[in-house]
């Protein structure tokens, strides 16, 4: 994972890098540091911790020059530790690298270099890649031109894996080179000033002219402006876009946690997932950057849905949903596993990449896998400038604003809210009547309002939290609709709170969960009024008969549920394709409130980082 800014220009160089860095934390901060290149030399400074360890030691010894590069890390190879921590520098001392993504070889190409005779520091890939590049600068004559782009290509050639890099050398003081393949590298274009940074949000606030670059481009910065190059035969020029910035949309405002705030942000994320989707003369939904038409919608007869963590969750009611409301066969499957899977799919199949980010590493290897095989892929994406926004053959954005907690909360309501949208506009090309898409409708405009009846019992699931946050476990179940819910309420539990947590489908209980059951190990049930109700109240009676505590979220008016649940948590009556959303925000809340009273870091839990990057 790991965030990476880099500047040369006229400015100094920390304060703008260490802003960036800011914004870059999402990707990951068990570490950090900085390395800049002034009249002294090459200068490195790199701490343990959040960034916030970073810039009290900068604050105390400012690094000064108008040339640097900074990272910030979530740790694949080697502990979180200081000697860890990017920037690298070669066995000289005067070469510094920043990399995001794995060295596949690099145990390869440290024994070459070790026969060589260099002395590797630390465990890392990247450092064996700083070597590697130092080891080329120091073959060629200190008269070459291009010296740097010249050692970095030729160390690129060696490597197998992934990279988002940038270099500096001592000895070429007015130049920068980065390089891309797998891992994300934006270059920021001002008037004075050039920026390399793994994410737009680095670089947006100096200047909103980008160029994202591609696989096996190589960029080189100097003071006159920059030139491209590829490790590849097909070489074509950088695509040149302007960026929208807004100020201040990641702020925190009155909120504690950003985690709390994208969790009643919730209503209107919703409304801006469906402003202007819903077509009411036809009783259906307009999704028009899907880049199919008609006949194409129609003649899709299966489709798949791939993803990891929260957006699977999201996938998984998606197929519910879509199942329930089109007809068409959907199946869901992990990312991770479908990029390395030979699934049967023919040529009707539409292959549905689903990611809040679009930068997920095995997301994004799913949905190449799909094309390579000549699938058509469409993506459910928030980041608008992200990799699965550019390389998907259409889709829908969420428009759900920057999501900045670790947590995913608002982006999966925004996602499960995009499947009732394609259920609808499947459903409506297929069986549905006009009447029941109306009916649909209906329920979604609905949402916005139910979602805030759910968010007015904040402090109720805060003192149910309360009562049950000495457990060491929790089991969370929900059929159909719900299991998917069941399966992110328990996820939510265990990254924030660190409590072990399992989500099942309700019936599974029976099968070998209720071993698990006993007077301190509390089960979370979704039994909204639907069509598995008396079932869920059978499965939740099971539980009851072995003493296990009960925590039911329940449809509003059902006061049946509060003779069999020690507690309930109320959610708004809603169909059962519209009811997951209603019933996830009282499970983001109920996570959150436990985390706080257990003193997390909330926003950034242990060991996590916002996009997952790394396969
Ligand atoms: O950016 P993506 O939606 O592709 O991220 C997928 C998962 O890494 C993400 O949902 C993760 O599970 C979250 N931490 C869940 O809260």
């Amino acid at each position: 994972m790991c965030g990476i800014v880099a500047y040369l220009g006229d400015k100094e160089a920390q304060p703008l890098l260490l802003e960036g860095l800011r914004r870059l934390e999402y990707r990951g901060y068990d570490s950090s540091g900085m390395a800049v290149l002034n009249g002294k030399g090459l200068e490195v400074v790199k701490k343990v911790g959040r960034i916030q360890q970073l810039e009290r030691a900068l604050s105390g010894q400012p690094l000064h020059g108008t040339l640097g590069i900074c990272h910030t890390r979530w740790a694949t190879h080697g502990k979180a530790t200081e000697i860890n921590a990017h920037p690298h520098t070669d066995a000289s001392g005067k070469l510094a690298i920043v990399h995001n993504g794995v060295i596949e070889n690099y145990g390869t190409l440290k024994k070459k270099l070790s026969d060589k005779g260099f002395q590797f520091r630390t465990e890392t890939d990247t450092e064996v890649l700083a070597f590697l590049i130092g080891f080329y600068f120091d073959t060629l004559n200190s008269e070459t031109e291009n010296r740097l782009e010249m050692a970095v290509m030729e160390a690129l050639r060696e490597v197998t894996g992934t990279y988002g890099l940038v270099a500096i050398h001592e000895d070429q003081p007015g130049v920068m080179v980065g390089a891309r393949r797998g891992s994300p590298l934006v270059l920021g274009i001002g008037p004075h000033e050039h920026f390399l940074a793994s994410d737009v949000s680095a670089v947006a606030a100096h200047t909103q002219t980008v160029a994202h670059l591609r696989d096996f481009d190589v960029v080189t910065i100097d003071r006159n402006g920059y030139r491209l190059k590829s490790l590849s035969q097909n070489q074509a020029g950088l695509e040149i876009s302007q960026i929208e910035y807004q100020s201040g949309v990641a702020e925190m405002g009155d909120f504690p946690h950003f985690m709390l705030k994208e969790i009643f942000e919730q209503p209107v994320s919703i409304q801006n997932a469906v402003r202007g989707r819903l077509n009411l003369e036809e009783s259906t939904a307009q999704l028009g950057g899907l880049n199919l038409n008609p006949q194409e919608l129609r003649e899709i007869d299966r489709i798949v849905i791939t993803a990891c963590g929260t957006a699977l969750h999201a996938g998984m009611v998606g197929e519910y949903i879509i199942e329930s409301l089109a007809h068409v066969p959907v199946e869901i499957e992990y990312a991770s596993e479908f990029r390395l899977r030979n699934s049967p799919m023919d040529r009707r199949t539409l292959v549905i990449a689903v990611s809040q980010s679009g930068e997920t590493e095995d997301t994004l290897g799913a949905l190449r896998e799909a094309r390579r095989k000549g699938h058509r892929v469409l993506g459910i994406c928030n980041n608008v400038a992200s990799t699965l926004a550019r390389e998907t053959d259409g889709g829908v954005y969420m428009y759900a604003g920057p999501e900045v907690s670790v947590a995913a909360t608002k982006s999966f309501t925004s996602q499960t809210i995009i499947f009732v949208l394609l259920g609808l506009l499947l459903g409506r090309m297929r069986f549905l009547s006009a009447s029941q898409g109306r009916g649909i409708i209906e329920a979604i405009e609905a949402l916005p309002d139910q979602i805030t009846q759910v968010l007015k019992q904040s402090s109720h699931i805060r003192d149910i939290a309360k009562k049950y946050s000495h457990s060491h476990s929790m089991l969370f179940f929900g059929r159909q609709m719900q299991y998917g819910i069941a399966l992110e309420g328990a996820l939510k539990m265990k990254e924030i709170s660190y409590i072990h947590a399992e989500g099942h489908p309700t019936a599974e209980l029976k099968h070998g969960i209720i071993a698990l059951v006993d007077e301190k190990t509390p089960s979370v049930f979704l039994c909204p009024k639907d069509g598995a109700y008396d079932k869920n109240i059978n499965n939740l009676q099971q539980i009851k008969a072995r003493k296990g505590p009960v925590i039911a979220v329940a449809t509003e008016g059902n006061e049946e549920i509060v003779q069999h649940a020690d507690d309930v948590i109320f959610i708004p009556e809603a169909p059962e394709y519209t009811a997951p959303i209603l019933s996830v925000v009282a499970l983001q809340l109920f996570a959150y409130h436990m985390a706080v009273i257990l003193g997390k870091d909330v926003d950034k839990p242990r060991n996590l980082a916002k996009s997952v990057t790394v396969p």
